[in-house]
């Protein structure tokens, strides 16, 4: 295509005065229809796991929902705490947890200075949480199966302000990979090699998020067992993106020491956790069978949202970007050539396309090639996800 037929075609787009979004990996309607039988399913029955639900207690949660969180997490139920709707939320916890407290050691308020290794293009609420809580953040590139792991020993033996890695395993967000086994096996090592309180913050938000064939992800905590680090792990989970989002169940998972010593700090925040809506969860999703067969119907709906954003994306000329083809999760991770994503994004916006800010992937809002950005197809109809991928490709178009 010829520059003024690029132009050409950005003009008819502007006339159209769009207002499309694809800025937050949400579920679509569609989605959260899936889950709506759950709404009713206790018929006023409020007597489940031979526990008043509609009572204070069980901070660690009913022991069905407990299994269900093991079954995310691959990990023994005692090991579980369900409570709350956000797993965000729990990982903010334990960083308070660790700060006023101590899980493996001194409560960190101690320390002048903590840092984190942060795989990026990573999770933006992950940063700004971090950044929010005075947390100095490292980039460590992800290599396609998770972070480069030389270099994150290499940094971890030199600076023992770094304290913690946070990290999405599978189908991570943007990048859509899943860690292999031999990343898995050296980030079970890592605390060995860092300061003896150091924490792999593990959120494994996208652990059944499959909507194509995928690489299976292994057991990090068996690693962990056998390098004898199973108490410098925890690992988050929620129903997000399985019932309804901000309204489903979080799960933490740790070993039983690290647990019972967050416990001594969270059992100080609340009296117990919503047993009504875990035992929803747990009659709608009761085994592993029914959590898969619930799942196949979101990847049918999710599917054709990833076909459709790569039909777009393969319209551009091979030597103007590259992005993820995932095979689950939520998004789609576009590099265009360095410099030009701040130029692409305000393009998108002119046109009436919300894009997630250049630089939200990356710690303090920066990335340093400024050609990251993060496509979240999932929300809108397919009808707008089509308009909405001929604006950005119009724009990378232009701004190439
Ligand atoms: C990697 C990751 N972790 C956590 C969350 C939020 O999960 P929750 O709703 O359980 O707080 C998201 C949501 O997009 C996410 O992408």
């Amino acid at each position: 295509m010829t520059k003024k037929e690029i132009e050409k075609n950005y003009k008819k787009l502007l006339d159209q005065k769009l207002n499309l979004d694809l800025t937050r990996g949400q579920p679509s309607k569609e989605q959260l229809k899936l889950s709506e039988p759950m709404d009713q399913i206790l018929k006023n029955k409020f007597n489940f796991d031979g526990e008043d639900l509609r009572n204070y207690g069980l901070i660690k949660g009913l022991d069905s929902t407990r299994k269900l969180g093991a079954i995310l997490l691959g990990i023994n139920y005692k090991n579980v705490i369900a409570n709350g709707t956000s797993s965000l939320n729990l990982t903010s916890m334990v960083i308070q947890a660790l700060f006023f407290k101590g899980i493996n050691g001194e409560a960190w308020k101690h320390y002048k200075k903590i840092s984190f290794l942060c795989p990026v293009p990573g999770y933006d609420r992950h940063f700004s949480l971090l950044e929010m809580m005075g947390i100095n953040m490292i980039n460590v590139p992800l290599k396609g199966d998770g972070p480069d792991m030389d270099y994150a020993e290499k940094l971890v033996k030199k600076d023992k302000s770094i304290k913690g890695i946070i990290c999405v395993p599978k189908h991570s967000n943007p990048t859509g990979e899943t860690y292999s086994l031999k990343v898995l096996e050296r980030l079970a090592r890592l605390p060995k090699k860092a300061s003896k309180d150091f924490m792999i913050f593990y959120d494994n938000a996208y652990c059944v998020h499959d909507f194509k064939k995928s690489k299976k992800l292994g057991n990090i905590f068996n690693f962990c067992k056998k390098s004898n680090t199973s108490n410098n792990i925890v690992m988050f989970a929620s129903t997000s993106k399985i019932t309804f989002a901000g309204a489903g169940i979080s799960f933490l998972a740790a070993s039983e020491k690290t647990l019972s010593n967050f416990l001594s700090f969270y059992q100080n925040t609340r009296v117990g956790s919503d047993k009504i809506n875990q035992a929803k969860h747990s009659k709608f999703l009761k085994d592993k069978k029914s959590l898969e067969k619930h799942m196949d119907k979101h990847s049918l709906v999710l599917s054709k949202k990833f076909e459709i954003v790569e039909k777009y994306l393969s319209k551009l000329p091979s030597d103007m970007a590259n992005w993820t083809k995932p095979t689950g999760g939520y998004f789609v991770s576009f590099n265009s050539k360095p410099g030009k994503a701040k130029k692409i994004y305000k393009l998108c916006e002119n046109a009436g396309l919300k894009l997630t800010p250049v630089g939200a992937t990356f710690p303090y809002g920066k990335d340093p090639k400024n050609q990251n950005l993060r496509i979240s197809p999932t929300k809108i109809s397919n009808l707008e996800l089509k308009k909405a991928m001929e604006v950005f490709i119009t724009s990378v178009m232009l701004a190439g």
